[in-house]
């Protein structure tokens, strides 16, 4: 299978659902590690409930953002990822990470609009009709890296962040869980900004 290291700093209910995913063998993902940039979180439970091994790298603990970086670089080497996936991970990677690994990211909209860390909130403000989700390829701008899925999620009269958000999680579990697997059993390939899985 292939070696994936996830990255979280919430609810991990990505990682859950890849951690489900998981568990047939035929879907071709082991969870190495789980890291994140802050502790005392749901998602790094559901890690040691599962027996994966855990990183926390803090922002704080280092004197600028390339000296955390670079640390979270060597975690992530030490694990010697195929394929490393933020998922809920609310952090820009910086240059180093994005050198030494490919990167998937889940967003909740559908990029390129209301990229950034209150994507459900501004799309509900923006009044849009239609929302979703996006699995995209990390560059080193904010959401604007390659995009490999997405899926539409429609907004209702009543929706309130978490209402919309809930709904979006439940199509982004599962496009994540197809794109990851996809990315694992066959790798892709990139021109132009088009991403193809063969
Ligand atoms: C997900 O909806 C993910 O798309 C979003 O945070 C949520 C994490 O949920 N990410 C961002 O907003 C990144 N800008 P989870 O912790 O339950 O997987």
């Amino acid at each position: 299978p292939a070696r994936v290291v996830v990255l979280v700093s919430g609810t991990g209910s990505n990682l859950q659902a890849l951690i489900d995913a998981t568990a047939d063998p035929g879907y071709g993902v082991e969870i190495v590690a789980v890291g994140a940039d802050r502790d005392a979180i749901l998602a790094l439970e559901r890690a040691e409930r599962h027996q994966i091994p855990t990183f926390v790298v803090r922002v704080g603990d280092h004197p600028d953002r390339t000296a955390w970086d670079a640390a979270l670089a060597t975690q992530l080497a030490a694990y010697g990822p195929d394929l490393v996936v933020s998922a809920g991970f609310m952090k820009i990677l910086g240059e180093q990470v994005l050198a030494d690994h490919t990167v998937v990211n889940t967003h909740p909209a559908l990029l390129p609009a209301f990229p950034g860390a209150h994507a459900v909130a501004d799309a509900l403000a923006y009044g849009v009709r239609v929302s979703g989700c996006t699995a995209h390829l990390v560059d080193s701008g904010v959401d604007t890296g390659p995009i490999l899925a997405q899926r539409a999620v429609p907004v209702e009269d009543d929706d309130t962040e978490d209402t919309l958000h809930a709904r979006i999680k439940d199509v982004e579990h599962a496009m994540l869980v197809d794109v990851v697997g996809r990315l694992a059993r066959h790798g892709h390939t990139l021109t132009d900004r088009k991403v193809t899985i063969p």
